[in-house]
This record gives C-alpha cells, sequence and structure tokens, in this order.
C-alpha cells in the first residue's frame, strides 16, 4: 500500500516536472518567437537567384545599410552572371563612384587615394573606419555583411534542430528569414531600439528602414516587407555566391547516376537472360 503511494507521488512529480518545462517552453516561445519562414526563390533543389530582386536588394543595401555595415566582396562580384548580374560598364561605372586607399604609395612615396576599379572590394562605411569606431557611437559594432546571411543560426525547436544537424540537410534559409524578420520586428513604434526577433529583444540597432525609404525602379511596390525581402535575398547571394552553380552540378550528378543505374540494370537482365 505504502509503496502505491508512493509510486503515484512519484508520477505526480514527474507529471508537474514535465507540465512545468512545457510550460517554460511556451512562455519562451511566446517571449522570443521563431522568425517566421518565407518563400524564397533559391530554395530548394532547383531554387535560383532572382537577379531583378537582388539588384533592389544591393539599392538597399547601397542607399540605407551601407552607412553603418561594411560588405566586404569585390565589385567584379556585382556582374555575377548567377547573382545580381549589373553588366561590367554598369559595375565599372558604379564602382568608380567610391574612393579607395591605394595599396602601393605613389613614387614620391606617398600613400594617395583613387576611384575604385571593379577589382577592389567595397570600401567600408565612410562614417566607421574601423568596428571601435562604429562601436564607439552605436554601442556595438555592426557586422560585416559579407557572410551575414551564413553566420545567422537559430534553434528552430524539436523536430527540427534534428535535421538541422545533419550536414546537407539542414534549413538553408535560415539567415534569410532571419534577416526579414529582424527588419520587420520593430513592433513598438515608441521603442526603436526593441526588436521581437532579436535574442533578448535590445538591439544596438535603431530600426533601419521603413515603408518607402527607398525608391525602386522596377515597380516594385516600396514597402518595408519587400526592402526586407530583397536585401535578405541579395545578402543570401553574397555569402553563398556559388549555390546555383553548385545545384546544376548536383542535378547533373543525379541525371547521370539514374542513366547509369538504367544501364546496369539493362546490362544485368541480358546478362542473366539464359538462366531460369
Ligand atoms: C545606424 C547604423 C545601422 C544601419 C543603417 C543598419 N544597421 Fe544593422 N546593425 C547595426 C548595429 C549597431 C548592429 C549590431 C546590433 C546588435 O547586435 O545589438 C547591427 C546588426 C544587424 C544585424 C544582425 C543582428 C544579429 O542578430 O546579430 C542584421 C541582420 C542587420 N544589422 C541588418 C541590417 C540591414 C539589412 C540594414 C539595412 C537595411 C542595416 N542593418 C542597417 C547598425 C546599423
Amino acid at each position: 500500500m505504502i509503496r502505491v503511494k508512493f509510486s503515484a507521488l512519484a508520477f505526480a512529480a514527474m507529471a508537474l516536472v514535465a507540465a512545468s518545462a512545457l510550460a517554460a517552453l511556451a512562455q519562451d516561445e511566446a517571449e522570443q518567437p521563431k522568425p517566421p519562414r518565407q518563400d524564397w526563390t533559391f530554395s530548394g533543389m532547383f531554387g535560383i537567384y532572382d537577379k531583378a530582386q537582388l539588384q533592389r536588394g544591393f539599392q538597399v543595401y547601397k542607399e540605407v545599410c551601407s552607412t553603418c555595415h561594411a560588405l566586404s566582396i569585390p565589385f567584379r562580384t556585382l556582374a555575377d552572371p548567377d547573382g545580381p548580374g549589373f553588366t561590367e560598364d554598369q559595375v565599372k561605372t558604379l564602382a568608380a563612384t567610391y574612393q579607395v586607399t591605394n595599396a602601393e604609395p605613389n613614387e614620391k612615396g606617398e600613400i594617395f587615394k583613387r576611384p575604385a576599379t571593379p577589382a577592389d572590394l567595397i570600401p567600408r562605411p565612410e562614417a566607421y573606419p574601423n568596428d571601435q569606431a562604429a562601436a564607439a557611437t552605436l554601442g556595438k559594432a555592426p557586422p560585416d555583411m559579407a557572410l551575414l546571411a551564413k553566420a545567422l543560426k537559430y534553434e528552430r525547436g524539436f523536430p527540427w534542430f534534428v535535421f538541422d544537424a545533419l550536414p546537407g540537410l539542414e534549413y538553408q534559409e535560415m539567415g534569410a528569414d532571419y534577416i526579414h524578420a529582424i527588419l520587420t520586428g520593430y513592433t513598438k513604434p515608441d521603442d526603436l531600439q526593441w526588436n521581437l526577433y532579436y535574442p533578448g529583444h535590445k538591439i544596438a540597432m535603431p530600426q533601419p528602414i521603413t515603408n518607402g525609404a527607398v525608391d525602386y525602379k522596377d515597380g516594385t511596390p516600396p514597402t518595408l516587407d519587400n526592402y526586407a525581402k530583397d536585401i535578405a535575398a541579395f545578402l543570401s547571394w553574397a555569402a553563398e555566391p556559388n549555390l546555383t552553380e553548385r545545384k546544376r552540378i548536383g542535378l547533373r550528378v543525379m541525371i547521370f547516376l539514374f542513366v547509369f543505374a538504367t544501364l546496369l540494370y539493362l546490362t544485368k537482365k541480358r546478362i542473366w537472360e539464359w538462366v531460369h
């Protein structure tokens, strides 16, 4: 009888612990919601980047984010036909509007500035020559955007973390979803450094972009949601410019394997034909 009571008690205690753990999880989820999944043209086996979208994303970077964030990629990559696909001339003209410090001094030994060429890296924001200067003004240094889309990872919770732990199966568009979520997550109009999706909510970046801030030339509605999608897509490309090529190769390998397997099967049938 005592034993029964004891096990009933143990059971009740366990149920209580489990219930409070679940409640804590639910509370966590409510306070720190996961970035909602977006549709990306570059997701899935056949997904590729949308050139027009990446060009708009670059415009958002150039007109807004580049005030604070570096993007350490060479100008010439902007002509990538699998990426933004700007023409060589457009890239040359764009590069020439920036001034960079020449790597070598001139014959008088002076360091000098010159217009950038497509081979140069996009220069850092003028206002912040280094991370210390940026942190001194902004409270925290804005991360370089070249690899940002790949670096931003978050826990997706059960059961997804099982897949995310396996190389090749992990959800690839996490960074893009997160960037979109951050830009649309300033939901307290009286606190421009409160963000629904930033861990702990207090973010050093004040709301950087709102409806109508960038003037699109291709008729895409100038909404915050579109800006967020376009810059997230652009930064995904910047962090992973070889994605399209990799998928193309993957597809060819699959087709090859399929043809090869069919041939093997037919050969096997032919060789063993006489065995009945
Ligand atoms: C006024 C300067 C400023 C501008 C403009 C700005 N940012 Fe930031 N950004 C920051 C700072 C500072 C941080 C570091 C914030 C932190 O970790 O608290 C940051 C961090 C971020 C992060 C990382 C958040 C994280 O979880 O680590 C993303 C993503 C981001 N910015 C995107 C953008 C995009 C996209 C734009 C352009 C639309 C932009 N930022 C414009 C200052 C800026």
